[in-house]
């Protein structure tokens, strides 16, 4: 009888879905692609910043994809897409917002875990045009693992913060000329009292976004 008990419980268990502490669920992205499709260097040649997007929802597919070339970890290995200072693990998240509310990419399960219902695409960025993407990719320095393992000043450490996000914004363009896909960073950022929806610790800081969808006709 508790053998039954026990089977029907991970059976059941087994059909809930992801969810997170808030009782929202969180995302399984599809399995990454395993090629993107375009030569690298025909994406090199093509990468550009673009500011017109057209309507269409964004597929999980291209999205989980390019949050993969930001933040994302290699299988098999284990190792992480980005190169990080000092081998720490990464000094920067991302965060994404749109229609469904506001979710963080966790890199080593490729899945987004739900922070928000909020959209915060009309909140965190200056130029309008960023906002009418369907999805806003918002990057979040977070220089804690790297705190206690450098004796550089505070501003000094975060340069390597900023080089590894570098990467990070290269690889999301190039993943979005491969794939046909509208990106531009976004430096003009607007701070406000939206991201406390981003639940940072007091280390962490919100820098820059990249909206994300497909070109407007
Ligand atoms: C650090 C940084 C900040 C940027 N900030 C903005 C911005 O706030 N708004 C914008 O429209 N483009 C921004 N851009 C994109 C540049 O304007 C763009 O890369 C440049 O004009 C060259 O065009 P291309 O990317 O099509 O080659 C930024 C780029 C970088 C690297």
């Amino acid at each position: 009888m508790k053998k039954v008990f026990c089977l029907l419980l991970g059976l059941l268990l087994l059909s809930v879905p992801v969810t997170s502490q808030a009782g929202e669920k969180n995302i399984a992205l599809p399995p990454v692609s395993e090629l993107s499709g375009t030569d690298l260097f025909q994406a090199v040649k093509e990468r550009s910043s673009l500011r017109a997007f057209s309507e269409k929802e964004l597929s999980l597919q291209d999205l989980g994809d390019a949050l993969w070339t930001a933040a994302g970890v290699k299988t098999p290995g284990g190792k992480w897409v980005i190169p990080f200072a000092r081998r720490t693990s990464p000094t920067f998240k991302v965060y994404v917002t749109g229609e469904k509310g506001t979710y963080l990419y966790n890199g080593a399960e490729h899945l987004l875990e739900f922070v928000s219902v909020q959209d915060l695409r009309g909140e965190a960025v200056l130029q309008d045009f960023a906002a009418e993407a369907p999805a806003l990719l918002l990057y979040v320095a977070s220089p804690e693992p790297l705190l206690g393992k450098d004796s550089r000043p505070l501003e000094e450490v975060l340069h390597s913060v900023y080089l590894s996000c570098g990467a990070a914004m290269q690889n999301v363009y190039l993943t979005a000329a491969a794939r046909e896909l509208a990106t531009c960073y976004i430096g003009s950022i607007k701070h406000g009292e939206w991201e406390k929806e981003l639940k940072m610790t007091p280390q962490e800081f919100y820098y820059g976004a990249m909206p994300l969808g497909y070109p407007a006709e």
